[in-house]
């Protein structure tokens, strides 16, 4: 069942996304080499509780950390771990925060050191325009198909391929609500958009393949070819006026006809 949000629902969960992101905000100078994913889940953590949050990942169908940290060719729901991260590593950083009741989930990429890696900086600047893409099809009377449409379209060209083993969802009071939101899709498929929903979108980019694979730990997903993989996610609000980005951070630039901008 999808469940539609009232306005006091949806400001809250904008509060509880302007958290997650000032997190993300922070995480963008704390990661360096020789941080592990371990620092980089106790940072998040400690943040979220000193700003009067719950990790809401934790003991989530048994998940134990505050966040998920995927490095390099793992895709999702990686293990926090003591390694020291090396320049030119790919980590996704992955994380639901709990504020008075109100969730918002939000991942992101970000590059180890400012060298050059081209085939990093690409998959990170395409992936984030698939994103958008998504974000812009947001609107009362789309499909969720059209969502997953313009994101599979956007990266198609560069030979990247989208995972078909996850989706983003729709959020509150669980994690993890109805609707399903493909990261490829036909246009004009699938659930239609309603005011007061609330989704993410969350593409997941491969660069060999979109095939995974998972460890034994059951949780961790990476690609069967050990080919890079890319993730950002947003968590929205669908309104009358388009949608209301809950976890947008300072700096982003959409390139929407009414830039949403953090407020
Ligand atoms: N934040 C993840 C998502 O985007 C949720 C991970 S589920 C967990 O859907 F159990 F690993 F937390
Ligand atoms: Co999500």
């Amino acid at each position: 069942m999808i469940s539609i949000k009232s306005e006091r629902e949806i400001k809250g969960m904008h509060e509880s996304g302007k958290l997650l992101a000032s997190i993300h905000e922070a995480l963008r100078t704390f990661i360096k080499a020789g941080k592990t994913t371990f620092d980089i889940d106790r940072f998040v953590h400690k943040m979220i509780e000193d700003n009067g949050g719950t990790a809401a990942q934790i003991g989530y169908e048994g998940y134990e950390f505050a966040t998920c940290c995927s490095v390099n060719d793992e895709m999702c729901h990686g293990f926090p771990t003591n390694k020291k991260l090396q320049d030119g590593d790919l980590v996704k950083v992955d994380f639901c925060v709990d504020l008075n009741g109100f969730l918002s989930d939000s991942c992101w990429s970000y590059k180890v050191g400012n060298q050059k890696h081209d085939v990093v900086d690409t998959m990170m600047k395409v992936t984030q325009e698939a994103l958008y893409l998504g974000l812009e099809k947001a609107v009362v009377g789309n499909r969720v198909g059209d969502i997953g449409a313009v994101m599979d379209a956007h990266i198609r060209p560069y030979g990247y391929h989208m995972s078909l083993d996850f989706s983003g969802h729709g959020l509150g009071p669980t994690i993890h609500e109805d609707p399903m939101v493909p990261f490829t899709g036909i246009e004009g498929k699938g659930a239609r958009l309603r005011e007061g929903m609330v989704i993410t979108i969350e593409p997941i980019v491969n660069e060999l393949s979109r095939y995974t694979k998972i460890e034994s730990n059951g949780w961790t997903a990476k690609t069967i070819d050990g080919g890079l993989s890319c993730q950002y996610e947003h968590t929205l609000a669908i309104t009358k006026d388009g949608p209301l980005i809950t976890t947008i951070q300072e700096g982003e630039v959409l390139p929407f006809a009414k830039n949403p901008s953090k407020n």
